[in-house]
């Protein structure tokens, strides 16, 4: 992630909204030292046609992060439609008028050592500009990677548990000291489960493949809103089954989904090219019916943007506060 902190950006924090120099943490914080805490990723799009800022989809993001705090008994005393609207009303705040990411964080907050986790919680939420996470206009070249996807059993790959990132953070550092863009990780079983920060699709015979949750996969919300677009709208027969990593090397097209690397084209694998080493078809029409889609510019999916744009010449907003019991 590329994006710079401006300490004077709003951030969600404590109940209330504060300069993110004003938004700490202590040193003994019990997700700080054993990564109990759960993340979401969001993005608004800005629209410079109809210059609004479109939040993608956030009620589904939250229900997602809400039911996933729900594995390490972390409580976030709103529900998804609540903390959507905080994060709209701190969207318009920050005034934004370029593309952003928000990044909602709830975790343990007692301050002590001990890994046995208590019922102390907090949740803040931040939002920053954001352009690519990585430059896939011209196909990615991945690789698949030594290390091997947590197993559910583990720690939940479904969820965004802190801790978890580890494993995506090993694999990453790998691939890119290795002179690849992104890396694939294989489950223990020995078959493909996804990138680091991302879902897998694979187009074969005329159908889009993607490896069930089942695989230790995160339920990315771009790889549903694929499945739907692609079974919508291009008329594409969308099956979850599992991947053997050499169906990777003869398969017609893959990309990779998620939140903030949009749909990115991969063209090599494992310094193999995919086909012709060029992107396919469906990758185009499904990255370009994606990207009209979360600016708001199809009407069939206009439901999955919520507008989030300061109003023009709108008077400084009066302080909103959610009581937020037990954050730290
Ligand atoms: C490991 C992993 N898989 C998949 C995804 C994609 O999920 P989403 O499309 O909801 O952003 C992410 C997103 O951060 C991720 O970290």
């Amino acid at each position: 992630m590329q994006a710079e902190c401006d300490p004077n950006l709003i951030v969600y924090f404590n109940g209330e909204y504060v300069p993110m120099r004003e938004a700490r943490v202590g040193i003994l914080t019990h997700a700080l030292h054993y990564g109990t805490g759960v993340f979401e990723g969001i993005r608004a799009y800005w629209n410079a046609t109809e210059e609004q800022l479109f939040l993608f989809r956030p009620v589904e993001h939250y229900a997602r992060w809400k039911r996933n705090c729900g594995i390490l008994r972390i409580n976030v005393p709103l529900t998804a439609e609540e903390v959507s609207e905080i994060t709209v009303e701190l969207l318009r705040r920050n005034r934004f008028r370029t593309s952003v990411y928000v990044r909602p964080l709830a975790w343990k907050c007692a301050e002590r050592v001990g890994v046995c986790p208590d019922d102390l919680d907090a949740f803040a939420i931040v939002a920053l500009p954001f352009g690519d996470y990585l430059p896939s206009d011209k196909g990615l070249h991945v690789g698949v990677s030594s290390w091997r996807r947590i197993e559910d059993n583990a720690i939940p790959a479904r969820a965004k548990i802190c801790g978890a990132y580890v494993n995506s953070a090993l694999a990453s550092d790998d691939a890119r000291r290795s002179g690849f863009d992104e890396a694939l990780l294989l489950n223990e079983s020995g078959r493909v489960a996804e990138g680091a920060t991302c879902n897998l699709f694979m187009v074969r015979n005329g159908a889009l493949v993607t490896p069930p949750a089942t695989e230790n996969v995160l339920e990315g919300i771009t790889r549903a809103s694929v499945m739907e677009l692609a079974e919508r709208e291009l008329g594409l027969r969308v099956m979850e089954r599992p991947i053997g990593r050499s169906e990777l090397y003869i398969c017609d097209e893959l990309f990779l989904t998620g939140t903030a690397l949009g749909i990115s084209p991969v063209v090599r694998v494992d310094h193999r090219p995919v086909q012709e080493g060029s992107i396919g078809a469906v990758t185009r029409q499904t990255r370009q019916l994606y990207a009209d889609a979360t600016q708001g510019r199809l009407r069939a999916y206009r439901k999955w943007v919520v507008p989030a744009g300061a109003p023009q010449q709108e008077p400084a907003p009066e302080p909103v506060s959610f009581a937020e019991p037990g954050a730290g």
